[in-house]
């Protein structure tokens, strides 16, 4: 099967709904999804986004990032991310994301290694809420076409240019041309046992970038999310939102001790709870909220409230069982300030890029802004040029040469894996054995 598009985008996480929605009414705009269109890490992100709170603090922004982030981060990203932050919250808020309010005004949470509450927030389910109102907006554009449980397996290239992707749906292979490709396919989360992130999302981007030789950066700065629920065994871990800290939860060893300041950043957090863990032979430590009054504590974390009622714990009165988790990829594909990656015609956006902004740790709530910014940045500039590039139907053998779909999908998660492993072999007991 052929399909023909202006501009192929892989992902629809809230990198990939934002970039198509820039994009002019004129273009074909296909998106791919992995499963279905909600599978994707956006739609779990609780805590908020993070914003400068006017233009006097872009520079307090700025300098809390790099910090986070151990000065490695890329300071002309960084400052552009800050910039522009505050027209993304209010083009959110014009496409019809309603934010929590106070007496009219945003409210803004804290979350760790902030100077100061810059997190605007929908309760504790930002990600879903924005995720359902940018979808809502794509759909009502005509030029936009959606295809769901369409794994991509490999892009189209030629001499370092991309002319679209190769997906497989319900086991048939399709083609689809583009002029330009979009990589949102997100991170590596599935690649691990604990992981916070949907277990779907297992490198493919990046193993796809390894095999054309694309730029790839910083992969071995992994983050670490202090408070995953602890739970033995299961699936996916859940996240106990950081704004449960910001909010004032101390964490607590099995003595009822607090060890750490709770609001320093994750990778010092979550380095301190395994120390603790290490040292009481525990597998986990406790989150504690209950000196909170417990209608605030429903009204302000429900979705928390929720889960952990369905697990028998009931977050007003017991302290929760928590650990750290995998929880987001700094680095990935190489891009600029404009997502564009090193190969021509191909662009990255959201967690499966690097542009740099987190550097070795990403500050809290920045995830949802870099993706904000930085696939808006991309559609700007496809826009300025794409109407004067020509769709390539390229026809070439190494189209056809993936017909065995299955596995095709297994090589993708394992050259990721051996990626990883190269430069982060301290991982290899938590990484999925594939
Ligand atoms: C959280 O709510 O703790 C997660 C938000 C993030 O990953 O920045």
């Amino acid at each position: 099967m052929k399909v023909y598009a202006d501009v192929l985008i892989v992902g629809t996480g809230i990198a990939g709904l934002y970039s198509a929605l820039h994009l002019k009414n004129s273009l074909k705009v296909v998106m791919l999804t992995k499963e279905n269109v909600d599978d994707c890490n956006s739609y779990l992100a609780q805590g908020g986004i993070a914003t400068a709170r006017d233009k006097c603090d872009i520079d307090n922004y700025v300098q809390d990032t790099l910090k986070a982030g151990k000065y490695k981060n890329n300071e002309e990203a960084v400052r552009i991310l800050a910039e522009e932050s505050i027209d993304n919250i209010n083009n959110l808020i014009k496409l019809g994301v309603e934010f929590d309010r106070i007496d009219g005004e945003l409210q803004y949470t804290r979350e760790a290694a902030h100077c100061k509450n810059r997190i605007v927030h929908c309760k504790d389910r930002t990600g879903k809420e924005v995720f359902n109102v940018l979808l809502k907006r794509v759909k009502e554009k005509k030029n936009i076409e959606i295809i769901e449980e369409s794994c991509l397996i490999d892009i189209i290239e030629k001499n370092n240019t991309c002319f679209g992707g190769i997906a497989v749906k319900n086991n048939e292979v399709i083609n689809i041309h583009s002029k330009i490709t979009i990589l949102a396919c997100g991170g590596i989360g599935g690649l691990f046992k604990n992981s916070t992130n949907i277990k779907t999302l297992t490198g493919d981007g990046i193993s796809i970038a390894c095999k054309h030789k694309i730029d790839l950066k910083d992969i071995n700065y992994i983050q670490f999310h202090p408070t995953s629920l602890y739970e033995k065994g299961g699936n996916r871990r859940f996240l106990i939102s950081e704004a449960v800290r910001g909010e004032g939860g101390y964490l607590l060893n099995n003595r009822g001790m607090r060890f750490v300041d709770e609001l320093l950043p994750r990778d010092v957090v979550s380095k301190a709870i395994f120390i603790e863990e290490s040292k009481s032979n525990s597998e986990y430590v406790f989150l504690d909220i209950t000196h909170k009054n417990s209608q605030y504590i429903v009204n302000r974390f429900p979705s928390i409230y929720e889960a952990c009622i369905n697990k028998g714990i009931d977050i007003t009165k017991n302290r929760i069982p928590v650990t750290p988790a995998q929880h987001y990829l700094m680095g990935g594909i190489t891009v600029d300030t404009y997502s564009r990656t090193s190969m021509n015609g191909l662009f990255a956006c959201g967690e499966v890029s690097c542009t740099g902004v987190h550097g070795a740790n990403r500050l809290a709530s920045n995830s949802l802004q870099e993706a904000l910014v930085f696939s808006r940045r991309a559609s700007i500039v496809i826009n300025d040029y794409v109407d004067d590039i020509e769709l390539n139907k390229l026809e070439s053998d190494e189209i056809y040469k993936y017909v065995n779909a299955a596995a095709v999908k297994q090589e993708n998660v394992k050259i990721a894996l051996n990626e990883l492993i190269k430069v982060r072999g301290d991982l290899k007991n938590e990484l999925v054995n594939c």
